[in-house]
């Protein structure tokens, strides 16, 4: 494993994706975590992220000077670069030479490990305001710019390694390069990391685990779930029972499809519970986003609870494991990660009861989007669920601003059927994340429809484009795609006459409105 050690910005989770790119498993650590922790993770390498603070900072994250002489390869980006200097001796100084943004960097050493065989000009990402002037004994600098004589040292024989700026980022145009060269000549790793690797130590794990009990897996009919699903299929077979709770909540045809198509693929049992007046019920007059994703997250967990009995009385041996479909970016948004503000509790984690009665597994808590649906395609599911958009598993009940009720769903059930017909028609559903389309319920607008005047609500289009949900921007859709979804809503949805689009990214926007 390689460790990334997180200073607390955002670029701990870009880091660990691109190592993983390199085909290199890596795992996010809190900068907290004492080294000796770390240490014994036996790591091949350590990246420390960037972070918010200045070294000089009181209160600044900082390690322990062990971490660099333990005859671990580090490499230091930004803040990590700067403490690495720090703490061995070199000079940071607040010389008030701020950077920010695409900046020249000048290579100034052939022979380096980092910089071998990429241009001796390229363009890279910053953003600091101390800078490095004097690199620690025994390091070479390899990199400056206009502003920083040190953008860049390395320790060939203490395997330590330090730039200034972000080669995580894309806007650094060699960056991928980089981290490579440190990862594959400098600390000496194989790229040997594949979704293939991850089934395997999944399946192995997960029978690990159950042993001989059973289990229940919650299928939401979004990629996650079934993945989960079918990789636990894959290491106990009929020892899982698959459960999928109709909450009245799901988009038009969409339980007949995860019927149909989830079973085909993997043979899985399927029962298929109609909860949808429990869940109405329960959100009865619930109109606050919290609320209503906690009051979902608890029923869910409850129906599953019944499902358990039932299956139990029919079959006999305790069902012990709950699977879910969680993801990394779930872990680290709910706070999971390191001083990572709680920015919405998923239902999959912050919201879930304290009394649960299962053991939770949870096969791809490792993993991104992107690396699930890869694992996916390997357990040979078929494109339909692989690369199926995301779908919160609060539904449409957190797509309604407002209270939950069985007629605003039919409403918003139409207008997004269309919405996604539409898209996908247009040959849209690749480019684009995820559309949420969403009833602003407590809102109504004046209209004029045939000859009259109407008082009907506005449904909202969210298109947006990603890489993995932690940010987003609004998609520049094509016109004619937007004014066929407009007229289709305003004419075939009743009580709905306008039809408005979100340009906001996120951040400072969530993808979903609640
Ligand atoms: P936000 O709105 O936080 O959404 O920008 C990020 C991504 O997560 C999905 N989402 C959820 N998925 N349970 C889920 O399984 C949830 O409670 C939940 N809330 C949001 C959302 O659709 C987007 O893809």
């Amino acid at each position: 494993v390689v460790l990334v050690v997180d200073f607390g910005a955002q670029y701990a989770q870009l880091i660990a994706r691109r190592v993983r790119e390199a085909r290199v498993y890596s795992e996010i650590v809190p900068s907290t975590m004492p080294v000796a922790e770390m240490l014994a993770k036996n790591p091949k390498a350590i990246i420390l992220s960037g972070g918010p603070s200045s070294v000089y900072a009181e209160g600044a994250p900082r390690l322990d000077r062990e971490i660099f002489e333990a005859g671990v390869p580090v490499f230091g980006m930004c803040y990590g670069f700067q403490l690495m200097a720090t703490t061995l001796g070199g000079t940071v100084d607040n010389t008030g030479a701020r950077e920010y943004g695409r900046t020249p960097l000048h290579v100034s050493k052939s022979g380096s490990t980092l910089f071998e065989g990429t241009p001796a000009e390229q363009s890279v990402w910053m953003s600091h305001g101390d800078a490095c002037s004097a690199a620690p004994e025994g390091f070479a600098v390899t990199a400056s710019t206009d502003v920083v004589p040190v953008a860049a040292f390395e320790n060939d024989e203490k395997k330590l390694y330090g730039v200034q700026y972000h080669p995580e980022v894309l806007h650094s145009t060699h960056g991928q390069q980089i981290l490579e060269h440190f990862l594959y000549r400098g600390a000496g790793i194989e790229p040997t990391w594949t979704t293939g690797n991850v089934i395997e130590e999944q399946v192995a794990a997960i029978r690990a685990q159950v042993g001989d009990k059973r289990a229940i897996c919650g299928l939401s009919g979004g990629v996650d779930s079934a993945v989960a699903a079918a990789l636990v299929q894959k290491a106990i077979g009929d020892q899982l029972t698959c459960v999928y709770v109709d909450h009245g909540l799901m988009r038009k045809g969409e339980t007949q499809q995860v019927e149909k198509d989830f079973v085909a693929a993997t043979g899985a049992r399927l029962v298929v519970v109609d909860a949808e007046k429990r869940f109405l019920d329960a959100l009865a007059g619930v109109s606050d986003p919290e609320t209503k994703r906690k009051i979902i997250g608890r029923e869910f967990i409850r129906v599953f609870e019944q499902a358990q009995l039932e299956i139990l009385q029919e079959e006999g041996p305790e069902v012990a494991f709950l699977v879910q479909g969680t993801l990394y970016p779930d872990i680290v948004e709910s706070g999971g990660g390191t001083g990572t503000a709680n920015i919405k509790s998923h239902h999959n984690v912050g919201g879930l009861p304290d009394d649960i009665e299962f053991e939770l597994v949870e096969p791809l808590r490792q993993l991104f989007k992107d690396e699930v649906r890869m694992v996916g395609q390997e357990l040979g599911l078929p494109d339909e669920i692989v690369q199926r958009q995301p779908f919160p598993g609060p539904g449409l009940g957190i797509r309604i601003v407002g209270e939950v009720t069985k007629e605003r769903l039919d409403l918003l059930r139409e207008a997004d059927a269309i919405a996604r017909e539409e898209l996908t028609a247009a040959g849209l559903d690749r480019e684009i994340w995820q559309c949420p389309v969403v009833l602003l319920a407590d809102v109504r607008s004046v209209g004029v429809q045939g000859d009259g005047r109407t008082y009907g609500h506005p449904i909202v289009l969210r298109p947006v484009s990603s890489e993995d949900a932690m940010t987003a921007d609004w998609s520049r859709l094509p016109y004619e795609v937007l004014a066929r979804i407009s007229t289709r809503i305003t004419n075939e949805v009743a009580d709905v006459n306008r039809v408005v689009l979100d340009v906001t990214s996120k951040p400072p926007g969530t993808i979903e409105w609640e």
